[in-house]
């Protein structure tokens, strides 16, 4: 089954097409970093109008580049929330002439379902992404499969989304079926580093901005972690304002205040996650979105987690449609199919 996949909820115009939930024959990503860049945020405005120009393109291109003709297309996987509003509108809508134009059935996919389900992606071919072949990471399972092999999943297991938007911790009990034990009670992860990076003069986007700035630098400085103890939420803005005060008084390291601030986030994603898969007796825990691109994040993970730890390779860790063609198999299989009406839900949750 072939699953044309589309997502355009913020600054990524992406199509992509995936066979059976797992092998990538295409997968096209248009980012507009480079117009947002200059604003040092994501513009929805610019962001809209940006995905409306790209958009035919890239699902031609997505086409194109899987060697597949319309008719080999099974269905149609498209992002409806959470999102910007005006992003979401061009893919839904998008989505919505091309199924009925080519008689195609449509599901709607959550962008946070879909962030989990880029685990569940195995690369098939040599994409143009220089991070192909780095494939999932493994720890903790006896015989370790080779690289690049579609991965198996056992449930129940714990999945870390930690992207721009969002930092949740969902327990997934089967496909389609999420219990949300914690999320952010203010910055989400990712926005915490882009904040940081702002702070510290080092551009957008700023978790790579931050990692990179980091590998010059010690985490000598002292920032603070916000523990929450007996909740599985997350908080980050206190960390943020220590960073900015410490950035205000001057004479800092700009490279060590970046490792600095790096690590405490990652301290307390790791601890918490942990804490929460020994307490729920979970047997493996899935991360993903932007923020588990970071590599010193993961070593963290593998190097801590009792149980084994699925994460994508970078490229499928940040926005992309593979892993919304992924998630709209599963919901085809089980008999999700959404209606001409599907309509966008920009503060949609999972969970
Ligand atoms: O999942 P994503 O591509 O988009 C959303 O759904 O939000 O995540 C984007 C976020 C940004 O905040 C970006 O700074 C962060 O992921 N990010 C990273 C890294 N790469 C992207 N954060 C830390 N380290 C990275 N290497
Ligand atoms: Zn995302």
């Amino acid at each position: 089954m072939k699953i044309l996949g589309i997502e355009t909820s913020c600054d990524e115009t992406a199509a992509a097409v995936v066979e059976n939930g797992s092998r990538i024959i295409s997968n096209v990503v248009a980012s507009q970093i480079d117009i947002h860049a200059r604003y040092g945020g994501v513009v929805p405005e610019v962001a809209s109008r940006q995905h409306l120009l790209t958009i035919i393109p890239v699902i031609d291109r997505a086409i194109s580049e899987a060697e597949v003709s319309w008719q080999d297309i099974d269905g149609i996987a498209v992002t409806y929330g959470p999102g910007l509003a005006g992003s979401l509108l061009v893919g839904v809508n998008v989505a919505k002439a091309v199924a009925l134009g080519k008689q195609l059935p449509i599901t709607g996919v959550n962008h946070l379902e879909a962030h989990i389900y880029a685990n569940f992606l195995s690369e098939a071919k040599n994409l143009s992404s220089p991070l192909n072949g780095e494939g999932k990471v493994r720890k903790g399972i006896p015989s370790p499969a080779p690289l690049n092999l579609p991965m198996d999943v056992s449930f129940p297991c714990l999945c870390l989304i930690v992207s721009g938007g969002h930092s949740d911790l969902v327990l997934m009990k089967g496909h389609g079926q999420f219990e949300k034990l914690g999320r952010t009670r203010d910055d989400a992860a990712g926005e915490a580093f882009d904040k940081a990076a702002r702070i510290l003069g080092l551009g957008y986007p700023g978790g790579p901005a931050i990692e990179q700035a980091a590998t010059n630098g010690t985490p000598c400085l002292s920032l603070p972690r916000a523990w929450l103890k007996g909740s599985h939420d997350f908080s980050f803005s206190g960390l943020k304002t220590a960073l900015w005060h410490l950035a205000e008084r001057g004479g800092i390291s700009v490279a060590d205040a970046a490792a600095s601030f790096q690590l405490a986030i990652i301290d307390v994603l790791v601890s918490k996650t942990i804490e929460a898969a020994k307490q729920l007796k979970v047997g493996q825990i899935l991360l993903s979105g932007g923020v588990a691109a970071n590599k010193l994040l993961t070593e963290h993970f593998l190097n801590s987690s009792p149980v084994p730890v699925l994460v994508p390779p970078p490229h499928l860790c940040t926005d992309n449609a593979a892993m919304v063609a992924a998630c709209g198999y599963y919901h085809f299989q089980t008999g999700k199919i959404s209606d001409y009406d599907l309509d966008v839900v920009p503060s949609l949750s999972l969970g």
